[in-house]
């Protein structure tokens, strides 16, 4: 089966709302007539700005993050009725960044995932090992639980509005990429674990992106292989000197 790919840009906690509204208005005219899927997700303060650029436009809407919560007593938190409001397509949910240093636990990512895909966002649900785990060969028991626990409780027909991101924690930000092979080898044994929960038609038809310093000089590798469908992009997603060549890879 094919499946079409998807290159997402997490400008994480970078920009200005100008410097946001900048790049915004240069990557819609830069991707007008690109191929694949894209999304840009800003950060909260940004999204209203961001949100008239790409409107109408080939390139989603996305945010970072939600509250588990659709209102109420939760300072410093934004609901999913808050993010819908401005348009936004997608939510990124679980990224190493929040489970790692905000303490974010399986049970908490897995909440966040189906309130947004009840208020009909898509989700991308971000897992991966961090090095020890690695080096101890716990790599793929890791990403297994955290797709597991992660989806936990979403029927068949959400699931087609789920993107799993396999972000390896050592490879984020640091410069190292996981190897073209390596990450091929997790992201057959994740669509093998979404198979035995879903069927392998729903394994087929799931996009597997990869994060972990992609750059326009390894994009196209990374890609050629048959389980990685797509990217999620930090750093390199904050200039179109960067993000425009990984988006049109060839
Ligand atoms: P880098 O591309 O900066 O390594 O970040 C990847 C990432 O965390 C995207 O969500």
């Amino acid at each position: 089966m094919s499946r079409s790919y998807y290159i997402a840009g997490n400008w994480k906690m970078h920009k200005t709302r100008a410097e946001a509204a900048e790049l915004a208005g240069a990557l819609v005219t830069a991707l007008k007539d690109g191929k694949h899927k894209y999304l840009i997700a800003p950060s909260f303060t940004l999204i209203e700005t961001v949100a008239p650029i790409v409107k109408g436009t080939n390139v989603l809407l996305g945010a970072q993050n939600c509250a588990p919560e659709e209102q109420g007593a939760h300072t410093g938190e934004v609901s999913v009725l808050q993010l819908k409001d401005l348009g936004v397509h997608t939510i990124i949910l679980g990224h190493s960044e929040r489970r790692h240093n905000y303490k974010e636990d399986d049970a908490l990512i897995n909440k966040k995932v189906k309130l947004a895909l009840h208020h009909g966002f898509e989700v991308i649900l971000c897992i991966g090992e961090l090095l020890e785990e690695r080096e101890a060969g716990k790599a793929e028991a890791v990403c297994e639980t955290q797709t597991i626990k992660g989806l936990e409780g979403v029927s068949a027909e959400d699931l087609s509005r789920v993107v799993i991101a396999y972000e390896p924690v050592w490879a984020i930000g640091t410069g190292k990429t996981a190897t073209p092979e390596d990450a091929d080898a997790i992201h057959a044994y994740v669509r093998q674990v979404v198979g035995k929960l879903y069927g392998e038609m729903a394994a087929q038809k799931m996009i597997i992106q990869y994060g972990g310093s992609v750059k326009p000089d390894n994009a196209a590798q990374l890609m050629a292989k048959e389980n990685i469908d797509g990217a999620l992009v930090g750093g390199a997603a904050l200039k179109t000197d960067t993000f425009i060549p990984i988006a049109k890879f060839a």
